[in-house]
């Protein structure tokens, strides 16, 4: 595996490559990798040639600057997963490589930006979508890899894609669970032991309401899910919600695609969950 720490290095890797007519796949990360990624590297592989993995831990995107200093980077670690997984091109810049000092940026993503994770971190998406547009500007991926876990992520990225006509195509891949079914995160290295067994109730609640889908209504499933998720001390809800799962509205009887979103701090580590439900 080649690793690249700055934009220009790579991007003469990654030119050489494309003018010998391979197509190339992203997957990016802020490492601290876990099966999930590695079902994201699979999966380009079935897509693109080249497939680069980025790691980078985005300062622009946390909002509190504790989650950021304590986020895991195990960088060596990662490196071997990603040969093991059969990675061609490691990305590991520094800030400085990615960020001008004073740098600012906007973008208009709609509601999308301020519900849900967005009403609980405000501004993350900016940072987000910053970040990520960097990457897809220097790598020019012909196809981009997100896991489904951050579904809002996700859509707000095609948004960013479909309203700058940038050239890749968005793949969204299922979530990787833990044999007690809790979604993979780099953040679950932080749950106790007691808190791991606890967080367990996050899955189990939304496959309750995908178990109970089509049988109660809407306001029926959102209530049966909230008393579930209240009934654990250990729990704190920030938000459950049923949504269209396009446009991430709450969804409606006559909504024709649904998803189940759920997002609570079990002792001092936040989680997000979701699922399809039809
Ligand atoms: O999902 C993540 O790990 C990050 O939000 C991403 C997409 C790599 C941007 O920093």
């Amino acid at each position: 595996m080649k690793i690249f720490n700055t934009r220009s290095s790579l991007q003469q890797y990654l030119s050489q490559k494309r003018s010998e007519g391979n197509t190339t796949g992203l997957v990016p990360t802020m490492g601290a990798l876990h099966k999930g990624h590695i079902s994201l590297l699979a999966e380009a592989k079935k897509y693109a040639d080249v497939i680069v993995c980025s790691i980078f831990v985005n300062p622009t995107q946390f909002n509190d600057p504790k989650d950021l200093e304590k986020y895991p980077r195990p960088i060596e670690h990662d490196i071997e997963m990603l040969i093991n997984a059969g990675c061609d091109v490691l990305f590991n810049p520094t800030v400085d490589e990615m960020y001008q000092p004073g740098e600012t940026w906007h973008l208009d993503i709609g509601p999308l930006e301020s519900m849900l994770e967005g009403k609980f971190r405000p501004g993350h998406y900016q940072g987000v979508t910053q970040v990520v547009f960097k990457l897809f500007d220097i790598i020019k991926p012909d196809f981009a890899f997100f896991g489904q876990k951050d579904y809002q992520q996700v859509k707000v990225i095609t948004r960013m894609v479909d309203m700058l006509h940038m050239p890749l195509k968005m793949i969204m891949c299922p979530i990787v669970r833990e044999p007690e079914g809790l979604a993979m995160s780099s953040r679950n290295v932080h749950l106790s032991t007691n808190e791991r067994a606890n967080s367990i109730l996050l899955s189990a609640t939304l496959y309750n309401v995908k178990h109970q889908f089509g049988k109660l209504t809407i306001d029926e499933l959102k209530q049966l899910a909230v008393k579930e998720l209240t009934s654990n001390p250990n729990i704190q809800l920030d938000y459950f919600e049923i949504a269209d799962a396009d446009t991430l509205v709450p969804a409606k009887a006559d909504t024709q695609h649904m998803v189940a979103l759920v997002a609570a701090k079990v002792g001092n580590v936040r989680l997000i969950d979701n699922i399809i439900l039809n």
